[in-house]
C-alpha cells in the first residue's frame, strides 16, 4: 500500500485502458474503500452498480438505442460509436445516490457523500495499480441508462466509472496549487 498523500498526488483520470479483467478480489476492495467516505447520519446513500463482461455490452445496446431515438437521423457510424462506448474499460462502476427519506436528510448531502466514495474509489484504484476516469456527460441524465442500471428516474447517477489497467504511463499532472482558490483569515 503507497502513502496516502503520494496516491492522492499521483491519481489521474485515464481513459486509455487495457481490456484485461480485473480480478473481484480488487473489485471487492475499492468498493470497500468507498464506502469509508463520510456521510451524514451514517445513511450510506450511494448505490453501485458493478458492470463487466456482456453487461458492458448491454450498456451499450441501451445507449445505442436511446441515441437512435433522440437522433433518428443519426448514421449507422453514431450508433455504433454509442454501442462501443462502455467497452473501453473491462469494468464499469455506475455510482447512484439515494433520495432522502428522512427530513434531516438533505439531497445535497447524500450527492457530497456518495462523491466522496467515487474519490476513495479512484484513489483505490490507483493504489492498487489500476486506472480509471469518471465519466458523466449525457450519459448520467439519460434515463433509459438509470432504468437499465437499476436506479429511479429521480436518482441521480453521478459517476460512471471506466476502470481497469492503464494502458499508457502518464507523466506528472502539474495541477494548478491551492493558492488563488484560497484565503486565509486570522
Ligand atoms: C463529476 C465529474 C464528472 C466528470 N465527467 C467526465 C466526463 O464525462 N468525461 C471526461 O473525460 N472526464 C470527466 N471527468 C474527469 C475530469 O475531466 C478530470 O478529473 C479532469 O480533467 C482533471 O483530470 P485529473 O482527474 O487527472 O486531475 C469528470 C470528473 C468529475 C469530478
Amino acid at each position: 500500500m503507497r502513502d496516502a498523500l503520494e496516491v492522492i498526488f499521483t491519481r489521474q483520470s485515464i481513459g486509455d485502458l487495457k481490456p484485461d479483467p480485473v480480478p473481484r478480489e480488487l473489485l471487492e476492495t475499492i468498493l470497500l474503500a468507498a464506502v469509508q467516505a463520510p456521510n451524514h447520519y451514517k445513511v450510506r446513500p450511494w448505490r453501485f452498480v458493478v458492470l463487466t463482461g456482456t453487461a458492458r455490452e448491454k450498456m451499450g445496446e441501451v445507449l445505442a438505442q436511446s441515441f437512435a431515438e433522440r437522433y433518428p437521423h443519426a448514421p449507422a457510424s453514431a450508433l455504433e460509436k454509442e454501442r462501443a462506448k462502455p467497452l473501453r474499460a473491462p469494468v464499469i462502476i455506475a455510482v447512484g445516490v439515494d433520495k432522502p427519506t428522512e427530513p434531516r436528510v438533505s439531497e445535497i448531502e447524500n450527492i457530497c457523500a456518495a462523491a466522496a466514495a467515487v474519490q476513495n474509489l479512484l484513489l483505490a484504484a490507483h493504489a492498487l495499480g489500476l486506472a480509471a476516469k469518471w465519466r458523466t456527460g449525457e450519459d448520467a441524465l439519460n434515463p433509459h441508462l438509470k432504468q437499465f442500471l437499476g436506479f429511479a428516474p429521480d436518482q441521480h447517477l453521478i459517476a460512471l466509472v471506466y476502470l481497469g489497467y492503464p494502458a499508457i504511463e502518464v507523466g506528472p499532472a502539474n495541477r494548478p496549487g491551492f493558492e488563488d482558490r484560497t484565503v486565509w483569515r486570522e
